[in-house]
């Protein structure tokens, strides 16, 4: 079916976020556009922990929305980010997630470029036998990989395709910054390990579940269960001025029966651990909070559920998929107790994670059932039409203002 001709395609189904149409989901004129206008705009998208790439000639290949760059540590010490497309016939340079390089030679016609992007050399410049080669006004700093913006912080890196981007601590906000410094302290960090899935929904599906605290007492029996995110718990949303980034905080409690509990169905009071070390949790921020999930926009959650940490980075492959690589970490001076607990914990989370597994299928269902009806919206009313923070974990609201900073951004 294509919606595309039919009346009224791109034009927004309520004058608020309380109404969400689901072409925003599927559209791939749309998708293209945020791929322009978001990814490749005046954002700072999440690339890498710097402990990725400790030593100069370290790299890493990752993507921000579908461009493909090569996070790399110069011979400088500085971390670069540079497209991994060589500057001549835009062939893929790199091809390893990780390595150490001295230089980047493109497999094609061997053009070479230092670890700073300069193209170095280029077989056959002056032609052979006075024949061929490039024109004499050619010349090899003209064509150095196309760099980014880059900007780390507490040893995460983020880049930006924008030449001047704000400053990240701008485009954070005073209030999600104190969050982002809650986890990104300074700590030397250290990886665990990764997971990765590719999950075929919407890549702000993904963005959506984790503004959207209501669900985590729905759909999560384990977390429901032992209590680790639950409505009877005290919790509270809160959000950036623009509606790019929020966090949802909250505290942990236990596997008891009450009132609330008692009522709902996905608590299972006779469920017991195989082994309870999986939750072991201690505590190590300051204040009572267990969980602090925050969202920056557009491409990362930043995750603290009880002592498990990790980077999420959301990598979109067109509009019905994206790739999802978990990145869980510790800081580098942690006992070897506390790394071994925090890999425990990781088991809640990733693909087949006992929490973690029931968001990437039900994103898999949401957009199964959208795909077929573009003409119609979701309903995000729960918490009122607002977009205001809120104490309590019955809210929308976060996605509501995630929409009005998307309908800025795309001119919807
Ligand atoms: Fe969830």
């Amino acid at each position: 079916m294509d919606h595309a001709t039919l009346p009224g395609r791109w034009a927004w189904p309520s004058a608020d976020e309380a109404r969400v149409p689901y072409w925003v989901y599927t559209d791939p004129d749309l998708y293209a556009e945020e791929q322009r206008r978001i990814f490749a705009g005046p954002t700072w998208n999440y690339v890498a922990l710097a402990a990725e790439v400790p030593v100069p000639g370290s790299f890493k290949r990752t993507v921000i929305g579908e461009q493909p760059v090569i996070v790399v540590r110069g011979a400088d010490g500085a971390i670069r980010v540079l497209e991994n497309r060589c500057a001549h016939r835009g062939v893929k340079l790199c091809q390893q997630d990780f390595g150490q390089a001295e230089d980047f030679v493109c497999p094609y016609h061997q053009w070479r470029y230092d670890l700073a992007g300069a193209l170095t050399s280029v077989p056959y410049r002056r032609g052979l036998k006075g024949q061929g080669g490039m024109p004499a006004d050619f010349r090899l700093q003209d064509h150095g990989l196309a760099q980014l913006s880059v900007t780390e912080r507490g040893g995460a890196v983020f880049a930006s395709f924008a030449a001047a981007p704000p400053a990240f601590e701008d485009y954070l906000g005073p209030r999600m910054l104190g969050y982002f410094d809650r986890l990104f302290s300074g700590r030397p960090l250290e990886v665990l390990g990764y997971s990765r899935q590719r999950i075929p929904g919407n890549w702000k599906l993904m963005l959506e579940n984790i503004k959207d605290p209501y669900h985590a007492g729905t759909l999560h029996v384990f977390f429901v269960t032992f209590g680790l995110f639950r409505a009877d718990q005290p919790s509270r949303i809160e959000m950036d001025e623009t509606g790019m980034h929020a966090v949802l905080v909250s505290q942990k409690g236990e596997q008891v029966s009450n009132e609330i509990t008692s009522s709902l169905s996905q608590f299972q009071g006779d469920l017991k651990l195989a082994d309870p070390r999986i939750l072991d949790p201690v505590k190590e921020f300051d204040g009572p909070e267990t969980v602090v999930m925050q969202t920056v926009w557009p491409n990362v959650i930043l995750q603290q559920q009880t002592n498990s940490l990790s980077t999420r980075q959301i990598c979109p492959r067109g509009p019905d998929a994206f790739d999802f690589v978990w990145t869980h970490f510790t800081y580098a001076d942690d006992t070897p107790e506390m790394k071994r607990r925090r890999l425990r914990q990781a088991n809640l989370f990733g693909p087949a994670g006992l929490v973690s597994v029931d968001d990437g299928e039900v994103i898999e269902m949401a957009h199964q059932g959208l795909t077929g009806f573009p003409g119609r919206a979701a309903v995000v009313e729960m918490g009122g039409r607002d977009t205001a923070d809120t104490t309590h974990q019955l809210t929308e609201a976060a996605i509501r203002k995630m929409y009005r900073h998307y309908r800025q951004v795309m001119g919807l």
